[in-house]
């Protein structure tokens, strides 16, 4: 049966059953088909329908084509998950990437509903937030620094906590991007016909003047045509999918249809991922609206379940005269158009702020500045500290060197363009991602103003070389200097001279639509090992929008510490100071791999100009295909250390619930967030953890599970997380709440989830390498 028949039936289908089986029957995907139960919107959906029961054929496709009617106006969305894109006084928040790396569920929840009352007091209906993917299955990959990392456990916990903060603010968060788009070049095929932003009207996606090109390379155009992911039924399930069903319970009433082909169709038009998957298998219950240029046909997208789109391809001509030949449906119209309104009645958006422009005078910020600074300096990851480098304290002196540590000459904020052929590094303070995540900040502070601050705070003396060339000689005159005063010799090791410590700071940069060209700077990597060979107390600082290597100078002697950080937001400076002094004990932990080598990394996951890509390493990327291969990177997966130490209970507790593990298969209704049973919490596991050093701290207590191995999973997976605050002395326990689903595996044969019987390996550690202690739970 064709796709179009299938939307021809669910025109004829107008009823109330629910349906268990999730089949290739399309139709089920028609929300006033039942087969999803609606929970909590449910009232949305009732006044949705009302509503869309009183419009005309024009009035509907007027919505979805990005308009309003009647009582409606045109729905207002934009972008991202670091700042409402483009407007004066909002927050520039610390990126996803950080956010992560904070460990915190409450920090993310926190950071969502902020942002969100950012959105809306700017009058935006809806958030292109979270960025659930890219994961980061590709080091290589140049908008990691959007999302939350590449463990499909940890990424779906933060994107839902981003949505369900957003959510509670009153405006409607749309998750992108959907679905495999892992990395930017020749994202999109050189067929750019369409709306920008959201694909539709003026206001649609993104705000006006959104200007985008064809992603990829821009000195080499594509050859017209998207690259096709192709992944295993397992894995898309098991590694991709799973963090969208997070946002979808947490409830996401968008989601942005990637620009690359999955299965040789492209993201928007692609029935099975929309319409079986997003719409049926996770009970999504919103809209579906493309990417920049996502669309590119008119029956195709529309019967494969995009809910808005562009007058160039939706209109009079087209799906109006579907409807009368048989090739598009009224039911599926009313469909698109009430998906659109779910937000709208969700979250009682008929009364909402008005629209303002870029530039107008609402300040938006509340107290956010706060909370983005606590957020960006619990984000960092001390990595080494050797010799107590860390905190400084009492120094008399201290150089800082690198272009990273003051500001970029024309400030923080960029033009949005996408990031192809742009530089690896920033020349400057690198504070957000490139592309529609670029930053908004009215201000920035950097290392190099708080480092004043902190000198003339606490007296000591401040030298600094704002460049990331060596230099060796200071060139013509003669040098009279004795090097012992204020006269300094004007070379790099001039200003090392007589530095109780030399902080070095390093960035690498990346955004949309560019890939990665490496993964370490030879520049940047020559001036810590220049001022590591001079200075015994060197400490590097680095913001990364990804992994960045550093076995170039991460086992010199001399570099005593290591701070490593996504991009940071407004305060950047701050945080890394309020971290560097020990205002802040640090608590971050990777949420990547850092290799020794770039080779170390699955070259199956390298950047390709291929048509089509084969995600065939499956579940095993990240920390997974390090464990599978043996490796030993230089920084593990769930890696950080802290100014005090912990100590770990050698027993682990875990009290399951027998009765709810006996079913091996999810057989739960079909509701928003996918059967219902998938969320029952099965098992509780809990473990003490003692804080043994001398100041407060937080640990992140880690749970990792070894599945049986009929499950055929990766060694080890991230099953829970808690981050415990702990007073010098105390102890608490870390607990983890176990859901049916953090226990399934996809199987394929019978297309559910299903709990594998076997014996399952329950382990508590500080890193996905540094394990504590362990035990057995046979089910
Ligand atoms: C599709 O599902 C609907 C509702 O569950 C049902 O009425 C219809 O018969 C199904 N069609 C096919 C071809 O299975
Ligand atoms: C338009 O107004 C009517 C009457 O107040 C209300 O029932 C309906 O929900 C409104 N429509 C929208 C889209 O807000
Ligand atoms: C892609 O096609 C293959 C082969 O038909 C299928 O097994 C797989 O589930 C499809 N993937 C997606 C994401 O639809
Ligand atoms: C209607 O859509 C068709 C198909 O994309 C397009 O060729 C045509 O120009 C559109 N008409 C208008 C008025 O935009
Ligand atoms: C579509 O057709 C309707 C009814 O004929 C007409 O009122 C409307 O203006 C047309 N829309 C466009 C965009 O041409
Ligand atoms: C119905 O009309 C559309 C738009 O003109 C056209 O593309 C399609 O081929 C027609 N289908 C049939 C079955 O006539
Ligand atoms: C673009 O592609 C060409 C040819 O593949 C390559 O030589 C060039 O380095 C690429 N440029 C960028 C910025 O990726
Ligand atoms: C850094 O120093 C080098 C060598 O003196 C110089 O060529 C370069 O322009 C400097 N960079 C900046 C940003 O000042
Ligand atoms: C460490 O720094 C000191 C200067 O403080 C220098 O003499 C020594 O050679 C350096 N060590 C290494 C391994 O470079
Ligand atoms: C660094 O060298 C100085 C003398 O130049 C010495 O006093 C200090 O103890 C050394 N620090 C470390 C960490 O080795
Ligand atoms: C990485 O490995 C390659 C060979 O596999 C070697 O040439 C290179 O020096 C290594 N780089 C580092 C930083 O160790």
């Amino acid at each position: 049966m064709t796709k179009i028949d299938l939307w021809l039936l669910a025109a004829l289908y107008f009823g109330g059953i629910v349906d268990a089986t999730i089949s290739s029957n399309y139709s089920q995907a028609i929300l006033s088909s039942g087969t999803v139960k609606l929970g909590d919107w449910q009232d949305a959906f009732d006044r949705a329908s009302r509503f869309v029961a009183k419009l005309s054929t024009d009035e509907k496709l007027s919505i979805v084509t990005g308009n309003g009617a009647s009582n409606y106006s045109a729905l207002l969305g934009s972008d991202s998950s670091a700042n409402p894109i483009n407007y004066y006084f909002v927050t520039a928040w610390p990126a996803g990437l950080a956010m992560s790396m904070t460990w915190n569920k409450d920090a993310v929840y926190g950071q969502g509903k902020s942002l969100g009352a950012e959105f809306k007091g700017k009058g935006m209906n809806v958030a292109f937030a979270p960025t659930v993917q890219p994961l980061g299955r590709s080091p290589w990959g140049g908008r990691s620094g959007e999302s939350y990392g590449p463990d499909s456990y940890l990424s779906g916990i933060m994107a839902g906590r981003l949505a369900s903060g957003m959510a509670a603010s009153g405006v409607t968060p749309s998750a992108k991007h959907y679905v495999l788009n892992e990395q930017e070049t020749n994202r999109q095929g050189s067929n750019v016909g369409g709306g920008m932003g959201g694909g539709a009207g003026e206001h649609a996606g993104g705000p006006p003047g959104m200007q985008r090109r064809n992603a990829g390379n821009s000195t080499s155009p594509s050859s017209g045509e998207a690259y096709s992911v192709e992944v295993g039924d397992k894995a898309f399930h098991e590694t991709y999918l799973a963090p969208f069903y997070d946002a979808v319970k947490a409830g996401v009433g968008g989601a942005m249809c990637s620009m690359q082909k999955i299965n040789g169709s492209y993201g928007c038009e692609n029935q099975d991922t929309l319409a079986r998957y997003l719409k049926v298998e996770l009970g999504f219950p919103g809209y579906v609206h493309p990417d920049a240029g996502a669309q590119h046909t008119s029956f195709d997208s529309a019967n494969a379940g995009l809910d808005y789109g562009s007058s160039s391809y939706w209109n009079n001509s087209t799906l109006v005269v579907g409807i009368a030949n048989g090739t598009f449906s009224a039911a599926r119209l009313d469909d698109m158009v009430i998906r659109q309104l779910m937000g709208h009645f969700k979250h009682k958006q008929e009364v909402y702020p008005d629209h303002v422009g870029y530039t107008d005078n609402v300040d938006v910020r509340g107290k956010h500045g706060d909370l983005a600074r606590q957020y960006a300096a619990e984000s960092l990851v001390l990595l080494k500290n050797t010799a107590s480098a860390l905190p400084l304290r009492s120094k008399k002196a201290i150089s800082i060197f690198g272009a990273h540590a003051a500001p970029r000459l024309m400030g923080p904020n960029t033009a949005l363009t996408v990031m192809s052929g742009v530089g690896a590094t920033m020349d400057g303070h690198m504070s957000q991602n490139g592309g529609s995540a670029m930053s908004s900040a009215a201000f920035l502070v950097t290392p190099f103003q708080a480092f004043n601050e902190r000198a003339q705070a606490d007296g000591f003396m401040l030298k600094w070389w704002l460049n990331n060339t060596v230099v060796k000689s200071s060139g013509g005159g003669m040098q009279i200097s004795d090097g012992s005063g204020t006269e300094i010799s004007e070379t790099t090791l001039g200003i090392a001279d007589g530095a109780e410590a030399c902080v070095v700071f390093l960035n690498a940069w990346a955004g949309e639509g560019g890939d990665r060209s490496e993964l370490a700077n030879a520049e940047s990597d020559r001036l810590v090992n220049y001022v590591a060979d001079n200075c015994n107390n060197t400490i590097v600082v680095v913001n990364t929008v990804g992994p960045r290597l550093l076995d170039q100078w991460a086992t010199h002697d001399n570099v005593t510490g290591i701070l490593y950080g996504g991009p940071l937001g407004q305060s950047s400076g701050h945080a890394i100071n309020d971290v560097l002094f020990g205002d802040v004990n640090p608590s971050g932990r990777l949420v990547h791999t850092i290799a020794k080598n770039e080779s170390d990394y699955d070259q199956n996951t390298q950047i390709s100009e291929d048509s089509v890509i084969s995600f065939s390493e499956g579940n095993y990327i990240d920390y997974k295909y390090f464990d599978q291969k043996n490796s030993t990177p230089r920084y593990e997966f769930g890696f950080g250390l802290s100014y005090t130490a912990f100590k770990y209970g050698s027993k682990i507790d875990i009290a399951p619930d027998s009765q709810l593990l006996s079913n091996e298969f999810a057989t739960g209704n079909l509701a928003v967030g996918g059967r219902e049973d998938l969320w029952d919490i099965v098992a509780e596991v809990n473990i003490d953890v003692s804080n043994v050093g001398k100041v407060a701290g937080a640990e992140v207590a880690q749970l990792y599970v070894e599945f049986p191995a009929s499950a055929n999973e990766p060694i080890r997976q991230l099953r829970g997380f808690h981050k415990v605050e702990i007073e010098p002395g105390k102890t608490e326990k870390a607990q983890f709440q176990l859901r049916r689903r953090d226990l399934s595996v996809w199987n394929v044969e019978k297309q559910e989830w299903q709990v594998v019987r076997g014996d399952y390996k329950f382990i508590v550690g500080s890193s996905s390498r540094d394990l504590k202690a362990s035990s057995i739970l046979t089910i």
